[in-house]
C-alpha cells in the first residue's frame, strides 16, 4: 500500500481517487483535516476497502511511527501542508508549525521505519514530496521559466516554508540515504479546489452575484495546470523518478490573473448567462496582494525528457471541465461556504477596494 498525507485537500484527494481509479493498490490517508481537508472530497470511497482513511497531524511522529509499523507502506505521498499564500501572510505560525516542522517530523519516522526494512522493501521504498514551483521566487516578464537549477529565492512565508521542507527532504537524501523524490509544480486547478484561491473563488463568487476580487492590476502571471496532469505526473516520478532528484511540472500554459478571470466569465456566460449583462461587469480591482510574486512559469522538460510525463488537458479543455464541474456541484459548494470559509472572506476581502 501507499501512504498519503493530506489526501483529504484539493491536489491530495484528486490523488487518491485517481490512484484507485487505475490501481487496486490500496491507500492510508493521513490527514489533520483542517479547514482545507474535506472528506466530501472522498465521498465516492465511502464503502472501498481499498481506502483507509486515518485522522491525524504530520507532527505527531509517534502516531506516524506506529501507522507505519502497522501497515507497512512501500511510498509514501506527502502532500499534506498549509497551502494559501494569503492565509500565510495572515498567520505564518501554522505554515512554519506544518510544513517545515511536520514535514521533518514525516521525514523521521520514515527515515526509522525504512531502516527496518531490508532487501527489496528497502530499496524500493520512497518518500515522493509534493512541492511548489513558488520555492522559486519570482519571474521578470523576459526571464526564463524556472528550471531544476534555478536557484531558491522565496518570497512570502508559504514559499518559505515549503522551500524549507524541500531541503530538509534533500538533506535526509544526501546525509542518510533515504530514497526521496521532489515535484515543484506551477499552479493546479480542478474539482474540489477550495474556494479561496482564485479560479473556484471567481467561479462561486460570480454564481453567487458578488464582486470578482482581482489584485493590483490583474497582470500577474501564473503557469496553470489541471490536477490530474499534476496527478499523472506524481504517478510517473514515484514510478520511475531517480532518487534525490526534483522535477517540475507545469502546463506550458502562462496566463495573466486578469485573463484568467475573463475566460472564467466567457464560460458562466456560456453555459449559465445571467438574466441580463455579463459576469464580466462583477470584476472589481482591489489592494494588491503583499510582496505579490509577478510571475511564475516552468520550464517542465526534464520530467517529459526522463519520464516522458507531458500535459494532457489544455486550458480551454481543463478550465471547462472545472466550470462545469462547479456549476454540477452546488452542494459541494454550499457545505464548503457553511464553515469557517465566510470567517476568512472577510478578514481578507472587507475594506480592499483599490485606491
Ligand atoms: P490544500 O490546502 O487543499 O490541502 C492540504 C491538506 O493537508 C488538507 O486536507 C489538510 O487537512 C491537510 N493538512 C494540513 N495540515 C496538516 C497536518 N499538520 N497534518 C496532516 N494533514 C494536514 O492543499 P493543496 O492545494 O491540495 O496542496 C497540496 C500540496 O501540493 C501542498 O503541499 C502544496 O504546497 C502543494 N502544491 C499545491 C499547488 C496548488 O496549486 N494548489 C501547486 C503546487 C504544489
Ligand atoms: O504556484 C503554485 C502555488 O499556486 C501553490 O504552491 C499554492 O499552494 C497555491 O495556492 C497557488 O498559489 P497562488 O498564490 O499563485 O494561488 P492563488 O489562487 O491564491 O492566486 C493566484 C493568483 O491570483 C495570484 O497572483 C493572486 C491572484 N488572486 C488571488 C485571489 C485569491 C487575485 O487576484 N484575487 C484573489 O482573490
Amino acid at each position: 500500500m501507499i501512504f498519503v498525507t493530506g489526501g483529504a485537500g484539493f491536489i491530495g484527494a484528486n490523488f487518491v481517487l485517481n490512484w484507485l481509479a487505475q490501481s487496486d493498490e490500496a491507500v492510508l490517508n493521513y490527514d489533520k483535516l483542517t479547514y482545507a481537508g474535506n472528506l466530501n472530497n472522498l465521498l465516492s470511497l465511502r464503502d472501498d476497502p481499498r481506502h483507509l482513511f486515518v485522522q491525524g497531524d504530520i507532527c505527531d511522529t509517534a502516531t506516524l511511527q506506529s501507522l507505519f509499523a502497522q501497515h507497512r507502506p512501500r511510498a509514501i505521498v506527502h502532500f499534506a501542508a498549509e497551502s494559501h499564500v494569503d492565509r500565510s501572510i495572515h498567520g505564518p505560525a501554522a505554515f512554519v508549525t506544518t510544513n517545515v516542522n511536520g514535514t521533518f517530523s514525516l521525514l523521521e519516522a520514515a527515515r526509522a521505519y525504512w531502516n527496518t526494512l531490508e532487501g527489496e522493501a528497502r530499496t524500493g521504498f520512497r518518500f515522493l514530496h509534493v512541492s511548489t514551483d513558488e520555492v522559486y521566487g519570482t519571474l521578470g516578464p523576459d526571464d526564463a521559466p524556472f528550471s531544476e537549477t534555478t536557484p531558491y529565492a522565496p518570497n512570502s512565508p508559504y514559499s518559505a516554508s515549503k522551500a524549507a521542507s524541500d531541503h530538509l527532504v534533500r538533506a535526509y537524501h544526501h546525509t542518510y540515504g533515504l530514497p526521496v523524490l521532489t515535484t515543484n509544480c506551477s499552479n493546479n486547478y480542478g474539482p474540489y479546489h477550495f474556494p479561496e484561491k482564485l479560479i473556484p473563488l471567481i467561479i462561486t463568487n460570480a454564481r453567487a452575484g458578488k464582486d470578482l476580487p482581482v489584485y493590483g492590476d490583474g497582470q500577474q502571471v501564473r503557469d496553470w495546470l489541471f490536477v490530474t496532469d499534476h496527478c499523472a505526473a506524481i504517478r510517473r516520478v514515484l514510478e520511475a523518478g531517480r532518487c534525490g532528484e526534483t522535477y517540475n511540472v507545469g502546463g506550458w500554459n502562462e496566463q495573466t490573473n486578469l485573463s484568467v478571470v475573463h475566460a472564467i466569465c466567457d464560460l458562466l456566460d456560456e453555459l449559465s448567462p445571467k438574466a441580463s449583462g455579463s459576469y464580466r461587469d462583477q470584476i472589481r480591482h482591489i489592494t494588491d496582494r503583499p510582496g505579490h510574486d509577478r510571475r511564475y512559469a516552468i520550464n517542465a522538460r526534464k520530467i517529459e525528457r526522463e519520464l516522458g510525463w507531458k500535459p494532457a488537458e489544455t486550458f480551454a479543455t481543463g478550465l471547462r471541465q472545472t466550470v462545469q464541474w462547479y456549476l454540477a456541484n452546488d452542494s459541494w459548494v454550499s457545505q464548503v461556504h457553511s464553515g469557517d470559509y465566510m470567517k476568512w472572506v472577510d478578514l481578507q476581502y472587507s475594506n480592499k477596494d483599490a485606491s
